[in-house]
């Protein structure tokens, strides 16, 4: 297993809608899945896709107790979103854009669909803090990041932050 280098806000795989992927190839992501797990706990953070490791495919992990408790990672493949309910207004960050917070408007919960890391079919509703991860990660896999949902004078703040950080190569 290995710990992958974690591709950071202004990479275009970022933006780029990952590919489904077929149930014949999940054998062949094992190792992945292994690096992508042990990648998350290192960061540390409770969740991330593929594409912020730079492979562009509908995959993604989530463990909201960040390896403390074994048993609670759960691999998500072609995860698709169904019902959502409610809602909850909480600070959120991503291993991708590291040491911004802000607060995010998400489902309280939501209903997935996904294959298991072996090609079961799955269905879980996930709750609170689960449901803003999976909706996180979800939106990752179609190249959407949190700040996009910032408006006004915060978006522009944190963009500029960003941009400041790039320039001076202190995120690569
Ligand atoms: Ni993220």
């Amino acid at each position: 297993m290995a710990v992958l280098p974690i591709r950071k806000y202004g990479d275009p795989v970022l933006r780029t809608r990952a590919e489904e992927i077929d149930v014949s190839e999940i054998a062949a992501l094992e190792a992945l899945i292994d690096d992508m797990v042990e990648t998350m706990y290192a960061e540390p953070g409770v969740g991330l896709a593929a594409n912020q490791v730079g492979v562009a495919k509908r995959l993604a992990v989530i463990d909201l107790t960040v390896g403390e408790e074994p048993g609670n990672v759960h691999v998500l493949i072609n995860p698709e979103l169904h019902e959502s309910e409610g809602e909850q207004f909480e600070e959120e960050g991503c291993l991708s854009i590291p040491d911004f917070v802000e607060l995010v408007s998400r489902p309280e919960r939501v209903r997935v669909t996904y294959l298991d890391r072996e090609g079961n079919a799955k269905e879980m509703w996930g709750e609170g803090l689960m449901a803003r991860a999976i909706c996180h990660e979800l939106d990752h896999l179609n190249g959407v990041m949190f700040v996009d949902y910032l408006r006004g004078m915060k978006k522009d703040r944190i963009l500029k932050k960003i941009q400041k950080l790039v320039k001076a190569g202190e995120w690569y």
